[in-house]
């Protein structure tokens, strides 16, 4: 028998329970949580409200449970120190100790590990720990550059020229912002090109890569709008995506293979979990935007729904380091995830409001996120509610199951029908071309 926990309670940690919950293992599953979500409680042995941050807490409960297996789902708890503490009480952990996790905590450490081990892909960059010399590296950057503040900030650090800057004053007033409430930042050359974010299983040693998922971050349809957590997701039946080429592929392999090795180097211990490299295809070849030392969100929907393989079995051969000698398959199916949000997501979303799924007929489809249940009716709770996933022998036949089906999750949602489509696809086509 093993027990696993599982530190998070949106549609990615829903995505991580349903898939451990067909392992033919025997197992109890538990689930530390921020929110009573309906999805994950339906599977888990027990779903606890509690601060996931709080490693003191997360640990206790672990022991209380006899916890074989940690997976922590959300990047706080990483911060925090939450695997630290579960490894020192004997719990193995799929999720990187606080040190490893620097590389989705700390822009600066990710760009200077990058620099330091001359790993390819790494744009020119330079860190601030006060306004000196920025005026200067703006000027080299000119019209190209991004400000990224350097710590986590739900996606809401990063302010890319032409998007958010709108001049260098726009920028130097954001870094000294940044500066006075005492923040640190990177600023670095604004990359072109189409994004893909490739997630590998790492023990420490080896590495298991996973399909290419191109992800949404924009609110609005045709990419506009401001920035939120993921409005979904694609992937295609061979584990690319159309706008790639195989040489695409191997380049983002190589930097995360690169990166756990750099990181086992420089630390004298490997990076356990999920390495997400999100980067970008430009006309210089592949790059580096950005780590996370998680599962994407959407992306564990589309991943984990076509893993052929035993979930538990990959987790404990990520702690006893034996990855090299687990077969790791994904099913050759092209995925959609496309998220239904609450109105005014993401700046002003509402919230209590009822959502009806009961004409959604295949229930497997569906991941629960910020919603809860209360007097037996299914509530929305102000951030993104619930994801479908449609998957076909074709990204069209994939966008067209989940298209339909999330026009009958029914409550003051929107969602964007674009992604996955024919047409948003050839636009990416076209991009790729028009950079060549
Ligand atoms: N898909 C974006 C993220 O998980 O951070």
């Amino acid at each position: 028998m093993v027990k696993i926990l599982v530190i998070g309670s949106g549609a990615r940690e829903h995505a991580i329970i349903k898939s451990l919950n067909e392992s033919k293992k025997e197992k109890e599953i538990y689930c530390l949580a921020s929110n009573n979500n309906p999805g994950i409680s339906d599977i888990c042995n027990e779903l606890k409200i509690v601060d996931i941050n709080n490693s003191e807490i997360i640990k206790d409960y672990s022991i209380k449970q006899s916890i074989n297996i940690a997976i922590i789902g959300p990047e706080n708890p990483l911060a925090c120190g939450v695997a630290d503490s579960l490894w020192e009480a004997g719990i193995g952990v799929i999720g990187p100790k606080k040190n490893l996790a620097q590389i989705e905590t700390s822009k600066s450490f990710t760009r200077n590990l990058l620099r330091e081990y001359k790993i390819p892909g790494c744009p020119k960059f330079k860190t601030f720990i006060n306004m000196e010399g920025v005026e200067d590296f703006l000027s080299l950057l000119g019209e190209d550059y991004v400000v990224k503040y350097d710590g986590l900030a739900g996606g809401k650090g990063v302010k890319v020229a032409g998007d958010h800057l709108h001049s260098h004053e726009e920028a130097l007033s954001y870094c000294k912002e940044l500066i006075e409430s005492g923040g640190h930042f990177v600023i670095e050359r604004k990359l072109i090109g189409e994004e893909f974010s490739l997630m590998s299983f790492s023990d420490g040693e080896n590495l298991v890569h996973m399909p290419a998922v191109q992800d949404h971050k924009r609110a609005y349809e045709n990419d506009t709008g401001p920035n939120t957590g993921g409005m979904g997701t694609y992937s295609d039946s061979d584990h690319s995506l159309p706008f790639l080429e195989k040489s695409h592929i191997e380049s983002a392999q190589k930097i995360n293979e690169k990166t756990a090795k750099a990181l086992k180097h420089k630390f004298g211990e490997g990076y356990k979990g999920i390495l997400y490299g999100g980067f970008i295809a430009t006309n210089t070849g592949v790059q580096l935007i950005e780590y996370n030392a998680r599962f994407g969100d959407p992306e564990a929907m589309n991943v984990l729904s076509i893993l052929d393989s035993d979930l538990i079995e990959i987790c404990e051969a990520i702690i006893s380091e034996d990855l090299n000698n687990t077969k790791i398959v994904f099913k050759n199916l092209a995925t959609v995830c496309k998220y239904a949000v609450p109105e005014g997501y993401p700046d002003d979303p509402i919230k209590g409001h009822q959502i009806d799924v009961s004409e959604v007929k295949n229930k497997n489809i569906l991941f629960y996120a910020s919603v809860e249940n209360k007097n037996d009716n299914l509530v929305q709770i102000g951030s993104r509610a619930i994801a479908v996933v449609g998957h076909g022998e074709t990204i069209w036949e994939a966008e067209q199951i989940a298209e339909k089906n999330i026009l009958k999750v029914k409550g003051p949602l929107f969602h964007r029908k674009d992604i996955g489509t024919t047409d948003l696809i050839q636009k990416k086509l076209n991009h790729m071309s028009s950079l060549k």
